[in-house]
C-alpha cells in the first residue's frame, strides 16, 4: 500500500436538474451562503489538492463566485447539459494528469462534511477503483439506487430507470464518489448513454469498473448529510437543517437564546461571549455581534458589526455596512446602511441613516433622518462627537454637523453646521387667541346634532 497524497477535486457545479429559477442551482443559497461556497468550503484545501469547477455556459455568476471563494481553481465550461459523466469529462484537463485521488463532487449537496470526503479517500487505501457514498433515505425518489449483491457494490440505477424492485431500495447514491486518479479517466471515458435520458451517467461508472474487474467500495453517511437539493423544498429541508446546526453550535459557544427555533443565523455569523438573541430575529450574511450585545425581537441585520455590549431593535433593520461602536444603541424602527455609528451613539427611535458617518455619543432623536439620495445619487452625512440632533430633522445630504453641535427638532438642514453651532431651520409659529373656539363654532354651526 502506497501513500496516497496528490489530489484532484472535479466540482460539477453545471445545469443539472433545474428549481425553476434563473438563478444557478447551486447559486442558490443555505443559511446566506451559495451552495457551492458550502461544498467548497467542505471539500480538502491545501498543498497538492488541485480544484477543477465545471459550470454551464452563461453562468459568470456561478464563475464569479468561484473566483471569490477560491480563485486557485480552474473553471471549465461545459457547452451542453448531457449528463454527471459527461459534466466530468468537461475537465478531462486536470483528470488527466493522474492525481493519486480523484473526488467528484457535486454542488447541490451543501450539508456535506470534510470529514466524509476524507473517509471516501480512505476506501481507496485498500486498491478499489472506486469508493460511492451511499446514504440511506426514508423517501428515495428521485436518487440513484445501489445494487448490492453479496456485500459487493455492482452498480447504481438512477431512478427513472429503476425496476419496482429496484425502487424498494432505500440505499441511495450521494452523489460524490471517489476514484483513482490514475484509472479514472479510463473509466469515464467508457460511459454511455443509453438509459431513458440519454444521459452520460457518472453513476455508471460503478458497473464499468466491475466488468473491468476491479474493485469498488461503499461509505455510508447520514442521509441528512448528503441530501442533493433539485426542489425548492429539498433547498427549505436543507435550510432547516442548516439552520438547527447553526443554532445549537452558538448555544455551544454561549449565545443565549431563550427561542432558539424562532432564530435565522448565517453560517458565517460570529458571537462575542454573553451575547443574548431574543426571539424573532433574522441575521444574514456578514454579521459580526461582540461581548454583551443584545439583539432585540423582530431584527434583521446584514453585513454589520455590532460592538461590544451595543443593542439593536426590537424591530431594527441593520443593512450592509453598519457598523455599531461599543455601548452604541439603535432602537425601534431604525434604519442604518453604510453607517458607522461610533462607541455611544443612540438612534432610539425611527429613523433612517444611510451613508453616515456619527461620531461618539451623539444622540438623534426620533424620526430624524438623513436624506442620503437626491434621486440620481447618493451623498454623505457626517455627523461630529458628542452632537444633538433635534427630533424629527432631516439632514439633506451632503452636509456635515460639528462636534458638539445642535439641530432644533423638525430643522431641515441643507448647509453644514459648525462645532458647538445650534441650526434651527423652521417657520415661524403663531398663535391666534381663542382661535380653536371659534374654528369649533365654524364647524358645528348649523350642522345636526349626532346621535
Ligand atoms: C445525481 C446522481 C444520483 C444521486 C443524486 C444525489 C447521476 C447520474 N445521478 O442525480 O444517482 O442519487 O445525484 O444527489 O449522477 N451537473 C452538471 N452537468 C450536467 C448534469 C449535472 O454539472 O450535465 C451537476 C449539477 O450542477 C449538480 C450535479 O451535477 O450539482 C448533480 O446533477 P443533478 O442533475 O442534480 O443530478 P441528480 O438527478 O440529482
Ligand atoms: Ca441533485
Amino acid at each position: 500500500m502506497t501513500a496516497r497524497t496528490s489530489l484532484t477535486i472535479v466540482l460539477a457545479a453545471g445545469e443539472g436538474t433545474r428549481m425553476r429559477s434563473s438563478i444557478p442551482k447551486v447559486l442558490h443559497p443555505v443559511a446566506g451562503q451559495s451552495m457551492l461556497a458550502h461544498v467548497l468550503g467542505a471539500s480538502p484545501s491545501g498543498a497538492g489538492a488541485a480544484l477543477a469547477v465545471v459550470i454551464g455556459p452563461d453562468h459568470q455568476p456561478v464563475a464569479a463566485e468561484i473566483r471569490r471563494l477560491r480563485p486557485d481553481a480552474t473553471t471549465f465550461i461545459q457547452r451542453e447539459r448531457l449528463g454527471t459523466a459527461h459534466a466530468v469529462l468537461a475537465a478531462r484537463e486536470a483528470i488527466i494528469g493522474g492525481a493519486d485521488d480523484l473526488l467528484v463532487v457535486f454542488g447541490d449537496t451543501p450539508l456535506i462534511s470534510a470529514a466524509t470526503f476524507e473517509r471516501l479517500r480512505a476506501a481507496l487505501k485498500n486498491g478499489a477503483a472506486l469508493a460511492v457514498l451511499g446514504f440511506r433515505a426514508a423517501d428515495p425518489t428521485g436518487y440513484g439506487r445501489l445494487l448490492v449483491e453479496g456485500g459487493e457494490l455492482r452498480a447504481i440505477r438512477e431512478h427513472a430507470d429503476a425496476s419496482p424492485a429496484e425502487r424498494a431500495i432505500t440505499l441511495c447514491n450521494a452523489g460524490v464518489m471517489a476514484f483513482d486518479g490514475h484509472r479514472a479517466l479510463q473509466i469515464i471515458e467508457k460511459i454511455g448513454n443509453s438509459n431513458s435520458k440519454a444521459e452520460y451517467y457518472l453513476v455508471d461508472a460503478v458497473a464499468i469498473v466491475r466488468e473491468l474487474g476491479w474493485e469498488t467500495a461503499v461509505i455510508e453517511t447520514s442521509g441528512e448529510e448528503v441530501r442533493g437539493i433539485n426542489t425548492k423544498a429539498q433547498l427549505a429541508e436543507a435550510e432547516q437543517i442548516m439552520q438547527a446546526r447553526l443554532r445549537t453550535a452558538a448555544l455551544e459557544a454561549g449565545v443565549t437564546m431563550i427561542a432558539p427555533e424562532t432564530i435565522y443565523l448565517a453560517a458565517d455569523t460570529t458571537f462575542g461571549n454573553d451575547v443574548t438573541i431574543e426571539p424573532f430575529v433574522v441575521i444574514g450574511p456578514g454579521v459580526s455581534i461582540s461581548d454583551g450585545a443584545v439583539i432585540h425581537s423582530f431584527s434583521h441585520i446584514v453585513q454589520s458589526s455590532i460592538g461590544r455590549n451595543a443593542s439593536v431593535g426590537p424591530y431594527a433593520r441593520l443593512r450592509p455596512g453598519t457598523l455599531l461602536g461599543d455601548g452604541a444603541k439603535i432602537g425601534n424602527f431604525v434604519e442604518t446602511k453604510a453607517a458607522v455609528l461610533e462607541a455611544g451613539v443612540k438612534v432610539n427611535h425611527l429613523s433612517y441613516i444611510g451613508d453616515a458617518h456619527i461620531g461618539a455619543n451623539t444622540n438623534i432623536g426620533a424620526g430624524s433622518i438623513t436624506c442620503n439620495y437626491d434621486g440620481f445619487s447618493k451623498h454623505r452625512t457626517t455627523i461630529g462627537v458628542g452632537a444633538f440632533i433635534g427630533t424629527n430633522s432631516s439632514l439633506v445630504a451632503p452636509v456635515k454637523i460639528g462636534n458638539a453641535a445642535y439641530v432644533g427638532s423638525g430643522s431641515v438642514i441643507t448647509r453644514d453646521v459648525p462645532d458647538n453651532a445650534l441650526a434651527v431651520e423652521r417657520g415661524q409659529q403663531t398663535n391666534r387667541e381663542g382661535g380653536a373656539a371659534r374654528y369649533r363654532e365654524m364647524k358645528t354651526r348649523g350642522e345636526p346634532k349626532q346621535g
